[in-house]
């Protein structure tokens, strides 16, 4: 089958189309004929050495994909073979015309969805829905969005706006905040170096009651000041900008403020939950999902490409080419 290799740490050009062998259902696996293999921001980082990779490279890249079922291994129900859903695999392995993943990371695709929109929705949504649910959200508060107009910020955008809270959001340029601003927030440039004093002067009187950190780096301290004391809550899931924040205990302690870490291996158990409900969401029109392109698998160096010239305005889904 084909399949794009990870041949090392580096830039897309690691990622090299090949042919590997297909891989067969394990007890308690399940294989899918994919049909759509979402390009995901962290796999990125991945490949760039920024993240620790699942294993010593070479190796058949890739967290997710969709497609239908055509195999599965013991233990597993065999009523799923034919039905059509989005895998999680154990970190690698997803960018191929056949991917094996374990039965509990499928999620069926809901009717009326689109098997490349429920790719291109599954990861961003549900760490959205997570992070929504953990943070406690009510109508009354005011919430910074950052990194909106793509993604988790995306969705999480909807989210926030869909409880009623006052949105503020981060975009990078106008076509980016124009995108954010249509799902309900009022949008700030983080390209604009100082955009936190512009943040400053949007919320006047009012202070922040929750922050979605993901661009982390030396722009947040900067927002602790513009937190809502005792009640404001920070709940940080990414470094855009290439590192975390560099808050300490006293930093919060001292304005009675929360940090909340949603990353690591119990987020994520915490994060698949959520998965189902958000293919539901779709189904039934409450979520709007972003994809961006199609583009055949053998394009996948291509993908990472234009993720990390900021081009995109979704996600970018591979559709491999069977023969
Ligand atoms: N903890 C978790 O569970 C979890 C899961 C998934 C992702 N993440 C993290 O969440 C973050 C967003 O991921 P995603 O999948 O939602 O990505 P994405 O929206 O598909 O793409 C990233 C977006 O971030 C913006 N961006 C890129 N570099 C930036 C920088 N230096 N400063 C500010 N903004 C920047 C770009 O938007 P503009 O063009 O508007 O600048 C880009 O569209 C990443 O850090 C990722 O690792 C965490």
């Amino acid at each position: 089958m084909r399949a794009i290799v990870m041949t090392g740490v580096g830039g897309p050009e690691v990622l090299v189309p090949t042919e590997a062998p297909r891989p067969a259902a394990g007890a308690g696996e399940l294989v899918v004929r994919a049909e759509a293999v979402p390009v995901l921001y962290p796999e990125t980082a991945i490949r760039a050495g920024t993240f620790p990779t699942p294993a010593e490279p070479p190796f058949v890249f890739g967290f997710q994909s969709a497609g239908t079922v055509t195999e599965t291994g013991a233990g597993v129900e065999t009523g799923l073979v034919g039905r059509r859903v989005v895998v999680a695999t154990n970190g690698f392995g997803a960018y191929a015309e056949y991917v094996v993943a374990p039965a509990v990371q499928a999620t069926l695709i809901p009717d009326g969805v689109d098997t490349a929109v429920a790719a291109a929705v599954l990861m961003s949504g549900s760490v959205a829905a997570a992070l929504t649910d953990t943070a406690a959200l009510t109508r009354d508060e005011t919430v910074l969005v950052e990194a909106a107009a793509t993604g988790v910020g995306a969705y999480l955008t909807q989210y926030a706006a869909r409880v009623g809270a006052r949105v503020i959001a981060t975009a990078g340029g106008p076509a980016k905040a124009a995108q954010a601003r249509k799902f309900g927030a009022e949008v700030i440039d983080h390209n604009d170096l100082a955009w936190t004093d512009r943040l400053r002067d949007v919320l006047g009187a009012t202070t922040l009651d929750v922050v979605f950190d993901s661009i982390g780096g030396t722009a947040t301290p900067a927002l602790l000041d513009l937190m809502t004391p005792v009640r404001g809550r920070m709940l940080g899931y990414g470094f855009l900008s290439g590192g975390p924040a560099p808050i300490t205990a006293i930093d919060l302690v001292n304005r009675g403020l929360t940090l909340i870490g949603c990353a690591g291996p119990a987020w994520l158990a915490k994060v698949a939950g959520y998965r189902a409900q958000v293919l539901d969401e779709v189904a039934d029109g409450t979520l709007e999902p972003l994809l961006d392109t199609i583009l055949p698998l053998d394009q996948a160096a291509r993908a990472h490409e234009l993720i990390e010239q900021r081009a995109t305005f979704g996600t970018i889904v591979l559709r491999p080419h069977h023969t």
